[in-house]
């Protein structure tokens, strides 16, 4: 046994996590009084929610007509009809709410000439149910959006006296006998102290996994620690399959350039200089949702039409708007576009390419974040003592494709709707459950091997083949080829872990251990995006199969659980297909939101 000491601390809840929906869980949290702990890797305000540019979606109308149910249907066909109805129910319901609340924290959204707040075109969100003109439904703080509410919860949440531990690495979950999550142990990066943190609810909020890839446009603090967590505490993680390529990042770093450029009137062109999403998508053409624009430049570069001396990536035009527009409402993808490709978006195009940006799976929720282990009796099975929200968390709402700008509105949503949850489930005069010492034996047991490991392969090398093989095998279209090898090649580099080689044993900032705890997390989020992908034999969403193109509600339309514990086990479980409100109700009528051709 690895001898440590540790200091301990005792909370109602602890949040692992400090984007946009740990903050929003916390902040709730503590506006009840429970006694809340917010434990996060980075300062909160440099949380990955902070690069979230274009906006927030939410039915207000603040620029032309538009309704909840509308926004509703939007995201059933965007998530190509694999989400969870209630949960896609709670978020578009709940969503101008919740944008109120923001405005009322003091969130400085851009503004309307007559004072209210500014919203703008988005891919996928439409009107009358898909059958009028793109809807204006994106409130937006120019397109630093995720950074002015990534500020403002964080000092509404110093205001509700909620308590930060910053700098500190959640290592793992700390499980009871019963399955109930009774804390978590981690790591104070700037001292070398470990923590255990009990509470009677952990939220894990610690986002998403992009960095599994090699070109992504998240930040490299995306390292799926909560899904590596949930994984080695015997918990599954759902539709790992579904990885969402955002049409432009600015080819060569990966930067992200808003969705809110081809709102603001930004338009795609191949090599023959053609706007070539109108063949594609007549109706929305560069507004159609991002899966389908990312495998439509996919195309174009595949048949030739690619820009540049490589054909290789395609062009971005905001040439032809006003200075001023640019100025006033893209101001932050102007200088990410001068940075990081050289270009004055004033004049020239960007290069852009798709590039990995969300994930649609994750860490199976109920729409209130409790986690689930599912049961083949009970598939809503709840795992007590434990939440997730955020990338990740998968309530589901996005299924198989989240629509552009439904991401901040899930975080808020639904980091809301965990702490009205945790309100009513939390007995504040309960103790707090004591951990097992067993379990954090095994958790600083797995801490030391680590911290001491002496294989033969560094960490930077096998998270670089990781990284390699998730984008050539897991990419924007996928074969049965691509998928099979892939799934041989994530298993023998998941063998390596075994070999891995740390060589700074020291505790205060060991950026080396670190970083080889994240790929440790990072691998069973690779492994059951693969093994997923590998097995499921349609097309939806994100998920572009082409030896089987077509959607196969009939079999697929269910959720994939993946159980990763050096293998991957894989079962499914239904998806939810019932609304919370009844149509006679003033809910949505079932007959609108029936699956069908999936076309922009
Ligand atoms: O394009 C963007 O601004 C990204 C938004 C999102 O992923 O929701």
């Amino acid at each position: 046994m690895a001898a440590y000491e540790y200091e301990t601390h005792d909370y109602d809840v602890v949040v692992v996590g400090a984007g946009g929906s740990g903050l929003r869980a916390t902040l709730g949290m503590a506006e009840q009084g429970l006694r809340t702990a917010c434990v996060t890797k980075v300062f909160p305000t440099r949380s990955h929610t902070v690069a979230a540019q274009g906006g927030i979606a939410a039915s207000l109308g603040n620029m032309g007509p538009d309704h909840w149910q509308w926004h509703m249907y939007d995201t059933v066909k965007g998530s190509d009809w694999l989400g969870d109805v209630d949960a896609m129910e709670y978020l578009s319901r709940e969503a101008p709410q919740a944008v109120y609340e923001l405005e009322h924290y003091g969130v400085p959204f851009s503004r309307t000439e007559d004072g209210r707040i500014y919203q703008r075109p988005f891919g996928g969100h439409t009107t009358e149910f898909g059958e009028g003109p793109p809807v204006q439904r994106t409130a937006a703080a120019a397109d630093r959006t995720g950074h002015a509410i990534l500020h403002t919860l964080y000092g509404q949440s110093l205001k509700q006296k909620a308590e930060f531990f910053i700098e500190y690495f959640a290592i793992d979950l700390l499980m009871g006998d019963d399955g109930r999550c009774e804390g978590v142990l981690c790591w104070k990066l700037d001292d070398g102290t470990l923590h255990v943190f009990s509470a009677k609810m952990v939220v894990l909020a610690t986002g998403g996994y992009g960095r599994a890839y090699f070109s992504a446009t998240s930040a490299h603090t995306c390292t799926g620690d909560g899904g590596g967590m949930i994984a080695r505490a015997g918990l599954p993680l759902q539709d790992m399959e579904f990885v969402q390529f955002h049409p432009t990042g600015i080819y060569g770093s990966g930067c992200l350039i808003t969705e809110g450029a081809r709102g603001e009137g930004g338009y795609l062109t191949n090599s023959e200089g053609e706007r070539f999403m109108e063949r594609y998508a007549p109706t929305y053409k560069d507004l159609a949702s991002r899966d389908v624009v990312s495998r439509c430049m996919t195309v174009e570069i595949r048949e030739g039409r690619g820009v540049g001396p490589n054909k290789d990536h395609i062009h971005l035009h905001l040439n032809h708007l006003p200075p001023e527009t640019l100025a006033e409402r893209l101001p932050g993808i102007s200088e990410s576009a001068r940075i990081f490709a050289g270009v004055d978006v004033t004049k020239e195009p960007i290069p852009v390419l798709p590039t990995v940006h969300y994930n649609m799976g994750g860490i199976p929720t109920n729409y209130w974040g409790e986690v689930l282990n599912p049961t083949e009796d009970d598939p809503d099975r709840v795992a007590p003592g434990l939440m997730a929200v955020g990338e990740a968390g998968c309530a589901s709402v996005h299924g198989a494709n989240r629509l552009g700008s439904n991401s901040l509105i899930d975080l808020v949503v639904f980091g809301r709707a965990a702490a009205i949850r945790a309100g009513k489930v939390v007995d504040r005069d309960a103790p707090v459950p004591t951990p097992k010492k067993a379990a954090i034996e095994k958790a600083l047991d797995r801490f030391d091997s680590i911290r001491h490991a002496k294989g033969g392969t560094p960490t930077a090398e096998l998270r670089l083949e990781m990284q390699k093989t998730m984008q050539e095998d897991a990419a924007v279209f996928r074969t049965e080829e691509t998928l099979a090898k892939g799934l041989e090649r994530m298993n023998s580099i998941a063998g390596k872990l075994d070999d891995l080689s740390v060589t700074d044993r020291s505790l205060i900032w060991n950026s080396d251990l670190m970083e080889t705890l994240e790929l440790t997390n990072l691998m069973p989020n690779a492994l059951a995006t693969i093994a997923g992908a590998e097995a499921r034999k349609e097309s939806r969403g994100a998920h572009a199969h082409e030896d089987h193109p077509d959607r196969d509600d009939e079999n697929w339309r269910v959720h994939t659980l993946a159980r990763v514990n050096g293998k991957v086990e894989l079962d499914y479980r239904p998806v939810h297909l019932n609304p919370l409100m009844g149509h006679n109700e003033g809910g949505i009528d079932l007959e609108r939101i029936k699956p069908k051709a999936r076309v922009y």
